[in-house]
Order: C-alpha cells, then sequence, then structure tokens
C-alpha cells in the first residue's frame, strides 16, 4: 500500500484510526528544512526530529549531548518543510527528568517556539507524573519503550533489551502506564519480535517499532541510516534504501575532476 491520499494532515486521531483498520504507520527521523520537505511530499505518516541529531548531525557517539535549544533549532527547521505528516520532537536527555515542572516547561518551549504537533520522551513508570502533566497541558506525548539511547550509560551495551522476564514483564507494564496516563503512540525499541506482538495487541494506541519486529503498528528508521548516508551503522533490524554516500563520493569526485581539468565552468555555465 502506498500514500494514503484521502489523510490531508496527520493527526494523533489519524493514527489511532490506522491501528484500528489495520494500516501500517510510516515515520522516519528529520532534522532540518530540506530532507523534511521532501520526505513529508514523499506522503510520511510522522517525522520524528529525534535526539539521533546528536549523533547524525552532530557527530556524537550518543544522544546525551544534544541541548533543548539544539532541539528546537532542528525542529523550527523540520516544520517549515511540512504540510501533511505529524511532527514529533524528542525531549533531549537532561530535559525532563529532574522533575515534571521541568518536563513541562521543556515541552512548551518545544510546542511554543517550533510550532511541532508532539513531544517523545524515553522511559516508563519513573516518567508518568510528567507525560500525565504534559497531556493536561493539551500537548501530545509519544513514550519510548525498550532500548532508550539516553540511559546508554546504565545498560552498557546497545544489544536487544527485554530478553529476560524481569525486564519484559517491566516493559509490558510500563506501556500500559504510558497508555494511561494519555500517551497517543509509543516507540518500542530493539525488543523482541513476540514481545513487541504481545504489548502491541494488549494497547489501544499504536506501537511504532524499530527493531521491534513486524507486528508492531508502524516502523521508524533513521533517514541517514535507511539512506546510506551513515554506512558504519549496520544492524540487522536495518534495511538500507539507497547508499547515498556512494553517490555523494561520486558526484564530489567528479566536481573536484572537472574544476581541476578545467572544464568546469565552460562557456555556458558564465556570465
Ligand atoms: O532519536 C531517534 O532517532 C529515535 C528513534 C530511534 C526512535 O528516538
Amino acid at each position: 500500500m502506498s500514500v494514503n491520499k484521502e489523510v490531508k494532515k496527520v493527526t494523533t486521531n489519524t493514527l489511532l484510526k490506522m491501528k484500528t483498520s489495520g494500516e501500517k504507520i510510516s515515520m522516519l527521523t528529520a532534522y532540518d528544512f530540506s530532507f523534511a520537505r521532501i520526505i513529508d511530499n514523499a506522503g510520511i505518516d510522522i517525522i520524528l526530529v529525534g535526539d539521533s541529531a546528536s549523533n547524525v548531525m552532530a557527530g556524537h557517539e550518543t544522544t546525551l549531548p544534544v541541548t533543548l535549544d539544539h532541539m528546537i533549532y532542528h525542529a523550527s527547521s523540520v516544520i517549515r518543510g511540512v504540510n501533511r505528516c505529524l511532527v514529533v520532537v524528542d525531549l533531549p536527555f537532561g530535559s525532563y527528568q529532574s522533575n515534571s515542572d521541568i518536563a513541562l516547561a521543556s515541552a512548551i518551549r518545544i510546542m511554543k517556539e517550533t510550532g511541532a504537533h508532539s513531544i517523545k520522551l524515553e522511559g516508563g513508570e519513573e516518567v508518568v507524573d510528567s507525560v500525565k502533566r504534559i497531556v493536561s497541558a493539551g500537548i501530545p506525548v509519544m513514550g519510548h519503550l525498550g532500548l532508550t539511547p539516553q540511559s546508554i550509560y546504565k545498560f552498557g551495551t546497545y544489544t536487544v533489551r527485554a530478553k529476560e522476564e524481569d525486564e519484559a514483564n517491566k516493559l509490558r507494564r510500563d506501556a500500559k502506564i504510558l497508555e494511561k496516563a494519555g500517551c497517543f503512540a509509543i516507540v518500542l525499541e530493539k525488543i523482541p519480535a513476540q514481545l513487541a506482538k504481545e504489548v502491541t495487541e494488549s494497547l489501544h494506541i499504536p506501537t511504532i517499532g524499530i527493531g521491534a519486529g513486524m507486528y508492531c503498528d508502524g516502523q521508524v528508521l533513521v533517514m541517514h541510516d535507511m539512506l546510506g548516508i551513515n554506512t558504519e551503522f549496520k544492524p540487522r533490524f536495518l534495511r538500507q534504501y539507497l547508499n547515498i554516500s556512494e553517490q555523494v563520493t561520486t558526484a564530489v569526485q567528479q566536481y573536484i575532476s572537472d574544476v581541476k581539468g578545467k572544464s568546469f565552468p565552460n562557456e555556458n555555465e558564465q556570465y
């Protein structure tokens, strides 16, 4: 199935209807105006302005260094490129964990200063007060469970989460808690497919998987990974649709050769 042309603007209600009707939800990250415009025009349902900006835009090893100001800059650029899709913005590390006052203030800054439609934060029971207060302020919240990269130093590795029964049980519980607190969807990252299936079937709100198998209500990938801009990252769950890195290298080498060989610019390319 391709783009649903009947949907003029994707809202959180559209996503609920998609879950009910069995239409899968498509989601990709973007961090700037130009790519957001291409991806939105292509018909994506959700753009996530992910804190993965810390990795793919700024070159950090983890998502921890990106700040609220950085996220606001990226999100406001994305919003200017978007007509149809729902835009979700990550609350970055340090902008919500301290308490629900700080979480609410960060979410309000994102909504006010970017024009985005919703926010995402990581965690379950630990962040439920913040989720409730943000939702009460009228801001849609997407949850994020499983491998939550802002906790990488607690996990120690980027391996599959919730393989053990204790962690799987906590995830099942957290998903229900987030749904009850008012989240409109939950990202499930790098967990066993059978657990993702069970959680997806137990919720009324949609789940969006990344490395969580085929049974989630939707899928998300980091744009730089699926377009082959970032070619070092090759986990099993990633499907790479282009090799932009190779194409850009070839184009740049051709340009260098044209400039050095004095064939660019030619007579038709000057005034
Ligand atoms: O920041 C991000 O890109 C994300 C996705 C991996 C879900 O949170």
